[in-house]
């Protein structure tokens, strides 16, 4: 008899999306050309079905009688690194360390090993660089005579083979973008290579406790390529950003099984690594002009963590027909919105001027706390007149010029003393809740702002 055919079907890289033809946009996600063959997976590894392991039957417990004693976590010295894992990694979980190629996802776990190998098994697999460009690197980095374990591998039994050989208990896989399973018939990089083998790594991490970190490149659209199948199946996903122009990088949970998603991790990247910042709005600070117009800061939240940036604007006569826009850091739709709004309530007209917004240290706002910076920044550069040097303002602008009270409001005021600031512009509930809430001292000025017209007149008037 004939053998049946496994037949091959297409899925969207994006969303997930499958179809027996390939398709050029995906009727799912709308994207384009994204759609890849894939191969119907016939091995499963379930671990039911591990002889000896799993024999006894299954298990259900009121929650009352489940024992909390504290989770065991595989702390290092680098702070940051922990906090935004909850605590340190936890043993036998399964970490994704995502982010643009470039931004020092290598660098990263290097040092995270070597700082571990003093007390664990560690081995750093890399399915990107030899041995010897390992070793050049750990050089550059300090860590050259760590006793991290160093494999320069792309099949993945021969990965899992070398953990249990040497007995490895936290192992991290640099790419997982660039191995594959001798026992799939598909090319290195597709999406059932990706999913065939985390899931492998998954199950290993669960059986034997050790701790996996897999390194997923970020495609150009900005997800981690096979984004949907690899998410959900790992326990953390932690995001290394930054702006490739710039020094800084920030560490982001964006999933995370055993703590909070809130949690940033700040570095910096330097000829011997990424070195932690502990205080990073004195970083974002440090070169700020002293009476420029345009300059404003304010304090914005990162996860739960404050953070005093600058923003700037340059307001300039435009030849052209069609004057420039540019926001750099900041969306550029809010700021054509806050621009109308200006416009409209306070008859600030720029339609004759080019408008350019930054925000310095190439850090991305995302928070509708940041209105209030721009608009001060807008009006300042606008007038030609600089802001009061010790003024810090966050609060959102509605449609009608009204300003809007925003969370966090007593963090963002305390990181702001703590930097020696001494004059507060926010919205007028803010100021109330401060008031209750933190007790401001006698030598910190809060102006109470209602609207956009209360900032005109009590800044430019
Ligand atoms: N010889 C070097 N001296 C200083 N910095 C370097 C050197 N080589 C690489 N870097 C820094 O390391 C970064 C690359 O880090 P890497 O960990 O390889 O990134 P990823 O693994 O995320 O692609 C570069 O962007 C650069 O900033
Ligand atoms: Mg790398």
């Amino acid at each position: 008899m004939k053998e049946k055919k496994t037949k091959s079907f297409y899925r969207c890289l994006e969303c997930g999306y499958e179809s027996v033809k390939w398709l050029g946009k995906c009727p799912s996600c709308g994207s384009w050309n994204s759609f890849e063959e894939t191969v119907p997976v016939a091995i499963r590894h379930s671990p039911m079905l591990i002889p000896g392991k799993n024999a006894t039957p299954p298990e259900a417990q009121p929650l009352n009688a489940i024992s909390m004693e504290s989770e065991r976590r595989i702390c290092t010295p680098m702070l940051e690194w922990d906090r935004v894992l909850g605590g340190g990694l936890v043993p036998g979980s399964l970490v994704l360390l995502a982010g643009d190629p470039g931004m020092g996802k290598s660098t990263l776990l290097l040092q995270v090993l070597a700082s571990l190998s003093t007390r664990q098994k560690v081995l750093y697999v890399s399915g990107e660089e030899s041995r010897r460009q390992i070793k050049l690197r750990a050089n550059r980095l300090g860590v050259g005579d760590a006793e991290v374990l160093v494999a320069s591998e792309t099949t993945l039994e021969a990965i899992l083979e070398l953990i249990s050989a040497h007995e490895i208990e936290v192992v991290a896989i640099d790419s997982i973008q660039t191995i594959a399973s001798s026992l799939l018939d598909a090319t290195t990089g597709t999406i059932t290579q990706i999913r065939h083998c985390t899931d492998r790594l998954l199950q290993m991490a669960k059986t034997q406790g050790v701790t996996v970190i897999i390194v997923g490149h970020v495609t150009k659209e900005g997800i981690v390529a096979g984004p949907k199948a690899l998410e959900h199946l790992v326990d953390v996903v932690l995001y290394l950003e930054g702006d490739r122009t710039h020094t800084f990088r920030l560490l982001r949970s964006v999933k995370n099984r055993y703590g909070s998603t809130n949690e940033i991790g700040v570095f910096e990247m330097k000829d011997r690594g990424l070195e932690e910042v502990r205080n990073p709005s004195q970083m974002f600070l440090a070169e700020r002009p002293i009476d420029a117009p345009g300059s404003v800061v304010m304090a914005t939240i990162e996860g739960t963590r404050p953070l005093l940036v600058e923003i700037q604007a340059l307001v300039s006569y435009s030849a052209l027909a069609v004057p420039r826009r540019t926001a750099t850091g900041f969306d550029a739709n809010r700021a054509s919105l806050l621009m109308a709004v200006l416009e409209k309530r306070l008859g600030i007209s720029f339609a004759q001027e080019d408008v350019f917004i930054n925000v310095a240290g190439g850090i991305k706002l995302r928070e509708p706390a940041a209105d209030m910076a721009v608009c001060l920044a807008l009006m300042s550069s606008y007038f030609d007149r600089p802001l009061p040097h010790q003024l810090v303002t966050w609060g959102e602008v509605g449609l009608t010029g009204e300003v809007r009270a925003v969370g966090y409001s007593d963090v963002r005021y305390q990181e702001a003393i703590r930097l020696g600031f001494n004059k507060v512009m926010v919205p007028a509930t803010t100021a109330e809740q401060l008031k209750k809430e933190v007790k401001p001292r006698s030598a910190v000025e809060i102006v109470t702002v209602k609207s956009l017209k209360d900032v005109l007149n009590n800044l430019f008037k």
